[in-house]
């Protein structure tokens, strides 16, 4: 045997322990990544799809532990759970933890949406965005969202032997949104709205592979219709602005509109306006529609409470001439009616995880992820799926 050949393989195991003792750390989480691209995202959605994604992720759990590795929405992906995992993520690991969402709601949404915008541009969009949505803001629309409220009771509930409150809570939460931040009111245009933008919300947790027929791509359509829809929105809102036909306080596209800087240049793009207005609709519905039902769920099944919210109610209707709109005095009131809702959020999260993304390479809880993974944290899990 040659010198070479003998000092070569005694040097093999040198190398090997070198590189053992070399990289501790460099232990990516358990888990397999299974199929390119599509991962365990057919698995989550099922369960999705059946209300059974809290078992879901427990049964990942119960085999891996709280942090493991998959592959979900075209990405691989770390899952980690719990009290200590929420409170890194939340806390911005340090910055080692970047705002992005999957691949399918960035390109549904659009690119310039809030939610995929970083440093200068994230503070002028929130800058532009969070003085509508305030509660001093909101304060002038309470009279607003207690006719749609009255209308929605008259038409699907009144006389009713029977309702399904999800999707009803669906169309309410839809209907104020309209004429909140577009003031559309009801008619054909905001029914076409309507089946537009639930088709787009279904795509917003798909696999995002383009070709006909997917989720995804359909998803994709009803956006580009959506922003079909705002664009000619903006344009009638442009006109009743140069008119003073129109207020720019009367919604939020108007108030995006009539926002300008020193150099009276619009502070937002025509772009973000679509993107972030989209963002808007989303974020409310679902969230809004979910809580609302487990309330209403928590009130058939708990008189005591039902009785107690009742009575605080009956209270302020006892102040008002029959058909007075609700105030914002009158919401102030509503003391313990708030407690429960609070509550009900608390139990009842209406998001059950979320996704971020690994800005730089991760050590946690001496796992190794590594960066531009994504890692969704799950909370409390519930979910509700029409
Ligand atoms: C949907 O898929 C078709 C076929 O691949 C493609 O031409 C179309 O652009 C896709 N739609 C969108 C909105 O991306």
């Amino acid at each position: 045997m040659s010198l070479l050949l003998l000092s070569f393989l005694l040097i093999i195991p040198i190398l090997l322990l070198l590189r053992r003792k070399r990289k501790p750390s460099k232990r990516v989480p358990p888990g397999s990544l299974g199929i390119p691209v599509v991962g365990q995202s057919l698995g989550l959605l099922r369960a999705m799809r059946a209300n059974t994604a809290e078992k879901w992720v427990q049964e990942r759990i119960n085999k891996y532990g709280p942090i493991s590795k998959l592959s979900l929405f075209g990405k691989p992906t770390v899952l980690i759970h719990g009290q200590a995992a929420n409170k890194f993520i939340f806390s911005g690991g340090g910055n080692a933890i970047a705002n992005q969402q999957t691949q399918s709601i960035k390109m549904i949404l659009g690119d310039r949406n809030l939610l995929e915008l970083t440093g200068e541009d994230h503070s002028r969009v929130r800058g532009a965005l969070v003085p509508f949505l305030k509660p001093e803001s909101l304060k002038r629309y309470v009279g607003k969202m207690d006719e749609e409220v009255r209308k929605h009771l008259e038409m699907h509930w009144q006389g009713k032997q029977q309702i399904k409150v999800l999707p009803l809570m669906k169309t309410l939460t839809f209907n104020i949104i309209c004429s909140l931040l577009f003031g559309v009111e009801r008619g054909k245009q905001r029914d076409q709205f309507l089946d537009s933008f639930q088709e787009m919300i279904q795509g917003m947790w798909s696999v995002p592979i383009n070709v006909p027929f997917t989720r995804y791509n359909r998803s994709l359509r009803a956006s580009a219709r959506i922003q079909n829809i705002l664009k000619e929105i903006v344009q009638k809102k442009k006109i009743e602005l140069k008119q003073n036909a129109a207020s720019a306080r009367q919604d939020l596209i108007s108030f995006l509109l009539g926002m300008v800087d020193e150099d009276g240049k619009q502070v937002m793009s025509e772009k973000e306006i679509f993107h972030n207005i989209k963002l808007v609709m989303v974020a409310g519905h679902d969230t809004s529609a979910v809580l609302i039902t487990f309330i209403i769920r928590l009130l058939a099944n708990e008189p005591a409470i039902y009785a107690a919210v009742l009575q605080e109610q009956e209270e302020i209707a006892k102040g008002k001439l029959s058909g007075e709109a609700l105030t914002w005095e009158d919401l102030s009131k509503m003391k313990y009616t708030w407690r429960v809702a609070m509550e009900t959020i608390r139990m009842f999260p209406p998001i059950f995880g979320g996704f971020r993304k690994a800005a730089t390479d991760i050590e946690y809880d001496g796992y190794f992820i590594p960066k531009g993974w994504q890692v969704s944290e799950t909370l409390v899990c519930v979910f509700l799926y029409p």
